[in-house]
């Protein structure tokens, strides 16, 4: 069985030769400390079906799909060009790539040969950026509205319901709320919604207040947290 390690490793070697620079990849994505969390409880669960918000390249994507190699995984990304996600996100690196997320996606999925267990859409989860000034800095980026539609309502009509989710998209806490809120209906029961980021700063911050939210709403659900990764019981 191949381990998280060597899973995650396939996947940001085959894309930093796509030309993304190594440093950037990660810094966007799951550490190896939190993707062996998810692949952990994943394995406990031994989902069939596990649907991933927030593919970003396809890093925890990837080490999902070579790790639970029985699994149908379908994916949601918004599907920003590299260089505006940067812009958005991490603004740190100095990236010139037009290529979007899901490219990459499919690019790794398709090297590791694991591509035909996958579904990847475009689009919104639950809400679209909250932010006014994202938003325009996407327009005027030359991203069409109507190009990135909500269509999480849709996809878990369509492909749900799930054994496990992950969740890994906006984490500002309304949007957070949202996504759960969504998503929690199309877990079966016994599953799992795993979160990223729910550490200590201030992004960790926003996305334990989105869950406190949704939980005062759903208060018969268990929330756990180890480190950066959260689980709630469904
Ligand atoms: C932190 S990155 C995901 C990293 C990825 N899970 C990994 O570990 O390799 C967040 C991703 O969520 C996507 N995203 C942000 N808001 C979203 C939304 N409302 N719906 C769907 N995807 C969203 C972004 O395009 C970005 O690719």
């Amino acid at each position: 069985m191949i381990t998280v390690k060597e899973a995650r490793e396939k996947a940001l070697s085959f894309l930093s030769k796509q030309g993304l620079e190594r440093e950037f990849i990660e810094n966007v994505s799951v550490k190896l400390d939190d993707a062996e969390k998810l692949i952990n409880i994943s394995r406990k669960k031994q989902p069939q079906k596990i649907l991933e918000i927030g593919t970003f390249v396809g890093v925890s994507t990837a080490v999902l799909g070579l790790c639970l190699p029985e699994t149908k995984i379908v994916c949601i990304d918004a599907d920003l060009p590299v260089t505006l996600q940067n812009i958005l996100c991490v603004k740190k690196f100095e990236i010139n790539n037009e290529k979007t997320n899901l490219y990459f996606v499919e690019k790794v999925l398709q090297q590791l040969e694991i591509l035909t267990r996958f579904t990847l859409k475009r689009g919104f989860f639950s809400c679209c950026f909250p932010n006014k000034e994202d938003l325009d800095q996407v327009v005027n980026y030359g991203i069409k509205p109507e190009d990135r539609e909500i269509i999480g309502p849709k996809v878990c009509e369509k492909y749900g319901p799930f054994d496990m989710a992950f969740l890994d998209a906006d984490h500002r806490k309304e949007a957070v709320k949202q996504d759960l809120i969504l998503l929690s209906r199309y877990i079966r029961p016994g599953g799992a919604i795993v979160l990223h980021d729910v550490g200590l700063d201030y992004w960790g911050q926003e996305v334990r207040q989105g869950v406190e939210q949704f939980l005062k709403e759903y208060p018969q659900k268990e929330f756990r947290i180890e480190g950066e990764i959260g689980f709630i019981s469904i």
